[in-house]
């Protein structure tokens, strides 16, 4: 009788799929055997970020819907609600969808990564005027915090190959946590400078810093070092993600320098004369 067999194994911390199947000679007769050896281990472990991924995300878009929904039912349960209680609650619902609004972006820009991990190149994008940009974007959030946001830009252009919207949020993000997790006294500066053929983007804050067994680990979609330190400024772990998936589809590099208490500074570098790769 012919009998194959399928069974998966774990060999150290490799998990090893195994096909046994019969070898038939020329008259139909079994001369021996294949057997087919496959480490499955990296296959697994992309199964398990994906589901994780569907769970951390449903769980973040969770939040805001709950809110929205218990703020909109006392709103219809208590007819007589005082006019100023009344625009409280609508100022929340607000603030609920645009976070929702955020989540949702930027899973979008995640997916589009994932679906072709490479970025538009075939475009000249100015840096200058985006730091630009970004820095009078974010001054307002800046002096809401009580954050001192200051610049510092060569006087030249500097210009990389890229794509300058996916540009723009790196820095953003960048700017936004640096504004978000620096105590009070907050100081702020966004650098853009050139060492020899790299564009170097530096975003400083005098913060409550990151220990340095998170740091590695902040690049992760959903990662937030201590979840009650974090949870009070509000967000999703997801800014720094795509700041790593912008850099490095720019051929560029991101590391951080930072202590506890001690402030944070990232720097992002890019090679400032990118050759256009033909598709
Ligand atoms: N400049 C910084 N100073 C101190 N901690 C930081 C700084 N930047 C990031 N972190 C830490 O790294 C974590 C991950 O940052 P990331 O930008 O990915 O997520 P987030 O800011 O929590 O949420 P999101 O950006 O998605 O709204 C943050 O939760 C925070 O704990
Ligand atoms: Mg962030």
């Amino acid at each position: 009788e012919r009998i194959s067999l399928h069974i998966s194994i774990k060999v150290d911390e490799r998990n090893i799929d195994v096909l046994i199947a019969p070898l038939d000679g020329l008259d139909n007769q079994v001369i021996g055997a294949i057997i087919v050896l496959q480490d499955i281990t990296e296959m697994l472990h992309l199964e398990k970020v994906r589901s994780d991924f569907v769970a951390n995300a449903s769980h973040e878009l969770k939040t805001p819907i709950s809110a929205i929904r218990g703020l909109v039912e006392t709103i219809i349960d208590d007819s007589s609600m005082d006019k100023s209680v009344l625009t409280t609650f609508l100022g929340r619902i607000q603030n609920q969808a645009i976070r929702l609004d955020t989540i949702v972006q930027d899973l979008i820009r995640l997916s589009r990564f994932d679906a072709q991990d490479t970025i538009r190149r075939d475009s000249n994008v100015n840096l200058s005027e985006i730091i630009r940009a970004v820095y009078k974007a974010k001054l307002e959030d800046a002096a809401d915090s009580g954050v001192d946001l200051m610049l510092d830009i060569p006087s030249d252009s500097i210009v990389i190959q890229g794509e300058s919207e996916a540009l723009d949020q790196m820095v953003s993000n960048l700017v936004d946590n640096a504004i978000k997790y620096c105590g009070d006294d907050g100081k702020v500066e966004l650098r853009l400078s050139r060492r020899g053929q790299m564009a170097c983007i530096e975003v400083k804050d005098n913060g409550i810093g990151i220990p340095k067994e998170d740091q590695q680990r902040i690049f992760e979609r959903f990662y937030r070092v201590d979840r009650g330190r974090s949870r009070e400024q509000g967000g999703t772990g997801l800014g720094l993600s795509i700041v790593k998936h912008v850099v490095g589809s720019h051929h560029g590099e991101v590391t951080v320098r930072s202590g506890l208490d001690k402030g944070t500074v990232f720097e992002v570098r890019i090679p400032s004369t990118l050759v256009a790769v033909s598709e």
